[in-house]
């Protein structure tokens, strides 16, 4: 003990800032810290908004209603994300299942895996994996689970946490380092895949997330002229602006930064090859009877996810296969307008006695 008296511990303010509605994600604490503010979550979702910080779970009853989880089965959520659809799976597997959750974001995961077990659900219920669903098959080997799952799910894309924090450069809305990385620890930045890609593969990329051929060049021209100093999102934005400035009406420019960002971000998370990589896997990680569901968000996954479930039903693989997409009603998308492109397919193993030898 010294006589000396304590300091007394020093109070910092919150930085202000300005009017009743901050923009800056930073600055949004009370959505950012949900469990002590929970009338504020309330709020920005009765105005049909995402709290920041969190992700509303798209389709829900109607994920549940196709994927069926009964107690004591064994799930796959291979896109666990903020855990919305996962919870909901869980209470229908309890008592005696377990889901594995998998995500390839070190970020979000941690914070996913501490709300979940603040739920109260123990390892034997609940495991969670950092990584790529490209890599299912060992994932659900190393849980042990040698006769595969009953059910596996996947919500394709960006949960909301990943959009709305400026860091991550997903978004054209705010201003952030081009990143566009699940896993910021993995591979080439957005901003490195454009200073090294040539312009051909660049307007490869933006016409196959259906931006017309002649803007794709002129985007990609341009973005060749500056390789190297598109460092940020804007620089992005500002990028597509003046390649297509008095070419086309200012309202198709912001459609095509909107697809110019969504080609960035497939070609550097190599979005397409791990779909068809996850999707040559599933039926070999399902039960016989085991179901599947998967939710995309745009024309390059939805063919994807169609073209495999139809072959596997043309092989025998599966023996039942959704006929019609499962759409959200006006009223989910009204709610939630991330959900007006969504589509769920979904797709049923066949019995092992089902399956037809290979015609190969
Ligand atoms: C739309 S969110 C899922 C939201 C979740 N269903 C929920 O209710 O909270 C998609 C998640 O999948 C993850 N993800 C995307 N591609 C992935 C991949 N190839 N492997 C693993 N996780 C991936 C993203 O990091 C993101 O967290």
């Amino acid at each position: 003990m010294t006589d000396r008296p304590e300091t007394p511990p020093t109070h910092r303010r919150r930085p202000r800032y300005s009017g009743t509605h901050p923009r800056r994600f930073a600055d949004k604490y009370k959505e950012l810290t949900p469990e002590k503010y929970p009338e504020a979550i309330a709020h920005v979702r009765a105005r049909g908004k995402t709290p920041a910080g969190q992700h509303v779970p798209i389709l829900v009853e109607a994920v549940l209603d196709v994927l069926a989880p009964r107690p004591g089965e064994l799930a796959v959520d291979a896109t666990l994300g903020w855990g919305g659809h996962a919870e909901r799976v869980l209470e229908r597997l309890m008592p005696g299942g377990t889901l594995l959750g998998l995500d390839a974001d070190p970020i979000e995961l941690p914070k996913t895996d501490a709300r979940l077990r603040a739920r109260g659900y123990s390892e034997d219920a609940l495991r969670i994996r950092r990584t790529n669903f490209a890599s299912l098959h060992s994932a659900i080997g190393e849980a042990g689970w040698h006769e595969g799952a009953d059910v596996i799910f996947a919500d394709l894309g960006l949960s909301s946490m990943q959009i709305d924090d400026p860091a991550r450069g997903f978004s054209f809305k705010h201003d952030g380092p081009l990143d566009m990385r699940m896993n910021p620890k993995r591979g080439l930045s957005a901003a490195e895949w454009l200073a090294r890609t040539s312009p051909d593969l660049l307007a490869r990329a933006f016409a196959d997330s259906d931006e017309r051929d002649a803007d794709a060049q002129r985007i990609a021209e341009t973005i060749a002229l500056r390789q190297g100093q598109l460092r940020t999102t804007p620089d992005l934005v500002r990028a597509v602006r003046d390649a297509l400035h008095g070419v086309v009406p200012d309202v198709d420019v912001e459609m095509s930064v909107r697809r110019v960002f969504q080609a960035v971000r497939i070609a550097v998370n190599d979005e397409f090859a791990v779909l068809d990589a996850l999707l040559r896997q599933i039926p070999m990680c399902l039960r016989p009877g085991g179901r599947v569901a998967i939710l995309t968000f745009h024309s390059g996954e939805d063919r994807r996810v169609k073209r495999a479930f139809a072959e596997g039903l043309r092989d025998g693989t599966y023996g039942e296969v959704a006929r019609d997409i499962i759409r959200a009603s006006p009223d989910e998308r009204r709610a939630n307008p991330r959900a007006g492109s969504a589509k769920l397919r979904w797709a049923r193993r066949a019995s092992a006695l089902s399956v037809r030898p290979d015609r190969s």
